[in-house]
């Protein structure tokens, strides 16, 4: 009988499974799902407004009415969450619009709430977009310069967190990166009868010059200094760790890492060393860069797109919050 020869060593060819689409997909170690999305919208007062955001084109601050179309689309394509920002009327000292139980933010949770019940609402809770010298929290004038005062900022953004989950919303984000607010806010929650509210912590959140176009978009940009106080050092990864270590200890149900393609080894690192869900925020500028050079034709818009989103999966991230989240949703479902 003539039996093959059997090979010394098995030949080694990685090859062998890219040979055709069908194949790579069922090897496939990674995937990006519409489901894993989440679309950041930004609120503003008024009816049938669509103000452009300068540096990203199909970006807008939208009226109740328009963003509840944009949300309606979002979730016909199967993206299963928006993240709200309010842009309020008028801001002071106080941030009282953060936590009025009319502001912008809290009439979007109950429109959206009444009439797409299924999609769910995750608000940010911060006080930059509220306060007249736009930062994140208290500011205290002395003779060293202002200072942004951590404890008294809590129990705004605790209102702030409570006034979000009393109008229904599903998930409350805070993004202020103060000490212990994680632990405040579901202090507060608790005490209001909301223990099952979850919190989505903004965990990991860098000083990043890659927050320049929302600053436009929600209208948050400081009046004075910046944000180094309280946003972490570009270079930090350990202080990452327990600043994420930190917020799961207070209470947090997920974690979140921002910038998302620049941090892509914090995430993993959060991801692998805590193992809870963990979302990546491919901010305002990954997103502007993207829209300037597909413009000029530079770059393949969709395919630059959707590799960066799954780079943030591989790296570790569960939930990717993208201003591309509908038309990523389209695209992978074509
Ligand atoms: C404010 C906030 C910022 C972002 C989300 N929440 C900006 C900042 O810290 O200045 C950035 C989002 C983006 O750039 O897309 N707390
Ligand atoms: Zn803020």
């Amino acid at each position: 009988m003539n039996l093959h020869p059997v090979p010394a060593f098995p030949t080694l060819r990685p090859r062998r499974l890219r040979q055709s689409a069908a194949l790579r997909r069922l090897v496939g170690e990674t995937h990006l799902n519409a489901a894993q999305l989440v679309l950041p919208l930004f609120v503003r007062g008024g009816r049938k407004l669509r103000r452009p955001i300068n540096a990203m084109p199909g970006v807008f601050q939208l009226s109740p009415d328009e963003m509840l179309r944009e949300a309606t689309r979002a979730q016909a394509l199967g993206v299963p969450a928006v993240l709200l920002f309010g842009i309020p009327n008028r801001k002071d000292n106080q941030a009282s619009g953060a936590y009025a139980s009319n502001g912008i933010v809290q009439q979007a949770v109950r429109l959206l709430k009444r009439e797409l019940p299924q999609l769910l609402v995750i608000t940010d809770v911060c006080l930059c977009e509220y306060m007249a010298h736009g930062h994140c929290g208290i500011v205290q004038h002395g003779k060293a310069g202002a200072r942004i005062l951590n404890d008294p900022t809590l129990k705004l953004l605790a209102r702030a967190a409570v006034s979000h989950a009393e109008a229904g919303a599903d998930i409350v984000a805070p993004s202020d990166m103060m000490d212990g607010r994680v632990a405040a806010i579901r202090q507060a929650l608790d005490r209001a009868g909301f223990s099952d509210t979850p919190i989505m912590s903004y965990a990991a959140k860098f000083a990043s010059a890659y927050y320049g176009p929302f600053r436009e978009a929600a209208e948050s940009t400081p009046q004075f200094g910046d944000r180094r106080s309280y946003q972490m050092d570009a270079g930090n990864a350990n202080e990452a760790l327990r600043e994420v270590a930190l917020d799961l200890q207070e209470g947090a149900d997920m974690v979140m890492v921002k910038p998302a393609l620049a941090y892509l080894d914090i995430l993993h690192r959060v991801k692998t060393t805590f193992g809870y869900p963990t979302a990546a925020y491919a901010v305002s500028a990954e997103y502007s860069m993207v829209k300037a050079a597909a413009a000029r034709g530079w770059i393949d818009e969709r395919a630059v797109t959707l590799e960066s989103l799954l780079a943030m999966r591989r790296a570790g991230a569960d939930i990717i919050i993208t201003y591309a989240a509908a038309d990523a949703a389209k695209w992978l479902g074509e």
